[in-house]
């Protein structure tokens, strides 16, 4: 459980990078900030308190209907109503988990990211636009990782665990379509070599022992 909150997490905290660098307008990024602060604040505060966090007030997703898009890249509005949409789900996603784990009495605390997302990060392209194709790419990859894995746990685990999986599944599921119809349309070329490329990375990373055990890991050590 733990595993994927910290998961959830960096996936929202990615997307909305992303869309502060590439597709909203200065003026909007203060409202990025707001929507991310109750997050942020749980997860980076010592004393932190589950019960408290999960029936906060200012509980309300629908900030993002303000945010003006940037017109640096003819995509932007695209790019910031599917990642924002991304977001949503996402931290919606970390406080599902939360909420399942306060119920099993388990508390949270933070772990380290693995190595997954790191080591396919070094091998985006340095310039722009191949840098942000390249990051979609890695996070269409990232996603569809996650709902194969969630497919393969899903018959493992207990019946509310099993249904909330396979829920998650669906969602990561156009997670990855979102992110990869991004990339191709912002490319306006074909990209499947630049795909091909970043498959054999990921295979890599997945077929090798990887000494951390994280939702994206490697195998397991011998
Ligand atoms: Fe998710
Ligand atoms: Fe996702």
């Amino acid at each position: 459980m733990h595993i994927y909150s910290l998961y959830e997490l960096k996936a929202a905290q990615t997307a909305m990078l992303m869309i502060r660098k590439y597709a909203i307008d200065k003026s909007s990024s203060h409202l990025l900030k707001t929507w991310a602060k109750p997050y942020e604040d749980f997860v980076y505060q010592q004393d932190r308190n589950a019960h408290e966090f999960l029936t906060r007030d200012s509980k309300k997703n629908d900030i993002t209907s303000e945010l003006l898009a940037n017109k640096s890249l003819t995509n932007s509005t695209d790019l910031m109503s599917k990642m924002v949409r991304l977001i949503k789900e996402e931290f919606h996603h970390f406080e599902q988990v939360l909420q399942i784990m306060t119920a099993r009495g388990i508390d949270y605390s933070n772990i380290r990211a693995g190595r997954y997302a790191k080591q396919l990060i070094i091998h985006m392209r340095t310039h722009e636009p191949l840098t942000l194709i390249d990051k979609l790419i890695i996070g269409a990859f990232i996603e569809a990782r996650s709902c194969e894995r969630f497919a393969k746990l899903a018959p493992h685990l207990d019946d509310e665990l099993a249904k909330f999986y396979t829920s998650l599944l669906r969602s990561e599921a156009r997670h990855f379509q979102d992110y990869l119809a991004l990339a191709e349309d912002i490319a306006g070329e074909d990209i499947s070599e630049r795909i091909d490329y970043f498959r054999n990375k990921e295979m890599e990373l997945i077929l090798t022992e990887d000494s951390e055990f994280r939702f994206h890991s490697g195998l397991p050590p011998q």
